[in-house]
């Protein structure tokens, strides 16, 4: 009996306990905060981001086929059977989006570059695709602008996903002949490098909720292929390191830290679930950054581990990407046995998440484990009737502002997004844009919430 019960104290008592004091949900009285603070280094990089297939238009990858709909079941894959389609036509217009990007004072653009229209077939590259990046690099330096380049930015040829895509290992070496191939062209003019974006979403959403393409349901391969997508980093920093051009170039993966909190912080099983997504998601690639080695176990189930000691010493910088955390309530009935909670007092953004700025203050912490510059290269907020950006601007700035002061190295924020832009499964409804989009006659405007993204710019450039 006595047994009984110090388990019973011990499993839900004392553990969910210890964890409620080592992971703390930061929250901040923010009556108290003084949002007209905002103030940045002089030499911090500001800038804003797009990605090839959420702007460029026309695009004939693994996403243009995924939004054509599952081709068993018929079902659409896209909100509404939404298509990218034209998008922003931003293949035709980036010298006008170029003024649009200098009109609002960042001086870097972060862009995609489309891997299906450089290299349609397998080793054949596209003279005018590799043209078109080349000029768009040129403008955007002729205008002040310094444009730093993905590689991989979700999408990719259909030849790659129809040979496995991140699946197989072997794989990689694609991904790898491309980087080269693209580096040797653009690496005299270009000198930031974002290698892979968010490789826990490609897998998790690609091969756990089935949301982004191929569209599978499957744990073991969501753990293969983001085990591939880190090696694959590894791979592509190390060769265009070895460049010509590679020593002056900074290369760094973009990461997504969503930090999974649990709905009640007294339930053991809230908690374990939360510890068990957190590593998944956020902390296995972090630790093979850090360490070179890369494990994630499911007991009884599933042994996934991967060693390159190359991975510890792989990054000029990181990019991280945060938007916001999740609450998680364990919840046995459920297919995934959790669901999502949102708190009644938070503000919902219009995608399924809340404003939670102490969130990047967090990841900030999180990733400075790596001890390299960080650089934020994605926050922004969907929000179509404009009501909530500039609070959601002043609010992540502070908390990033707040990160600097307290000592963290952060070098830099990226805007998400440039426009409003074909936001994968949830298609055009989603408004993330500075400058929103009449998609009927592709008109441009800069948003009133925007302005205060601008202003904070302004205040601090006029400081140097
Ligand atoms: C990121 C992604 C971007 C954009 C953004 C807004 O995960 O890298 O392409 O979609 O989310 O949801």
């Amino acid at each position: 009996m006595l047994l009984v019960l110090s388990l019973f104290a011990f499993f839900f008592i004392l553990l969910p306990l210890i964890f409620h004091l080592k992971y703390p949900e930061i929250r901040w009285n923010w009556e108290k905060i003084n949002l007209k603070t905002i103030q940045f280094p002089k030499s911090f990089i500001w800038g804003t981001a797009t990605a090839s297939h959420q702007v460029e238009g026309n695009c004939i990858n693994n996403w243009s086929q995924f939004e054509g709909g599952n081709k068993t079941t018929g079902e659409p894959n896209i909100k509404d059977s939404q298509v990218s389609g034209n998008a922003c036509e931003h293949w035709d217009r980036y010298p006008k989006d170029i003024e649009l990007i200098k009109n609002i004072g960042v001086r870097y653009y972060r862009f995609s570059l489309e891997w299906s229209k450089i290299e349609p077939q397998k080793g054949m590259y596209n003279q005018d695709a590799i043209n078109h990046y080349s000029d768009l690099i040129n403008k955007l330096i002729s205008k002040g602008v310094t444009p730093v380049i993905t590689l991989h930015h979700f999408t990719h040829p259909i030849w790659f996903e129809n040979i496995g895509a991140f699946e197989k290992e072997d794989n990689i070496q694609h991904l790898l002949l491309f980087s080269e191939k693209v580096f040797n062209e653009y690496s005299d003019r270009v000198k930031y490098w974002c290698t892979i974006n968010e490789p826990a979403v490609v897998a998790t959403q690609g091969y756990f909720t089935g949301m982004f393409p191929p569209g599978k349901k499957n744990i073991k391969l969501t753990c293969i292929v983001l085990k591939n997508l880190l090696e694959a980093h590894v791979q592509i920093y190390k060769k265009i390191k070895s460049m010509k051009n590679g020593d002056a170039a900074q290369v760094g993966i973009v990461k997504n830290i969503n930090h999974f909190d649990p709905w009640r912080r007294y339930s053991v099983l809230d908690w374990l679930l939360t510890l068990f997504l957190n590593y998944v998601y956020n902390t296995s690639s972090i630790r093979f950054l850090k360490t070179g080695k890369f494990k994630i176990l499911i007991p009884g189930f599933l042994w996934i581990s991967h060693k390159n000691m190359n991975a510890c010493t792989a990054n000029d910088f990181f990019g991280l990407n945060y938007y916001s955390h999740n609450h998680i309530k364990f919840n046995i009935f459920n297919k995934d046995f959790f669901e999502l909670k949102f708190h009644s007092k938070d503000t919902m953004t219009d995608m399924p998440y809340t404003i939670y700025a102490e969130g990047i203050y967090r990841a900030i912490q999180e990733v400075s484990k790596l001890s390299i510059p960080i650089i934020i290269t994605e926050n922004g907020v969907a929000d179509k009737d404009d009501k909530i950006r500039a609070e959601y601007i002043q609010k992540y700035l502070y908390a990033t502002m707040k990160s600097i002061e307290d000592g963290y190295n952060v070098i830099g924020y990226f805007y998400w997004s440039l426009l409003d832009n074909f936001e994968w499964a949830f298609g055009y409804d989603m408004k993330f844009g500075l400058y929103s989009v009449d998609f009927k006659n592709q008109i441009r405007k800069l948003r009133e919430g925007s302005e205060t993204f601008v202003q904070i710019i302004k205040k601090n450039e006029s400081k140097i």
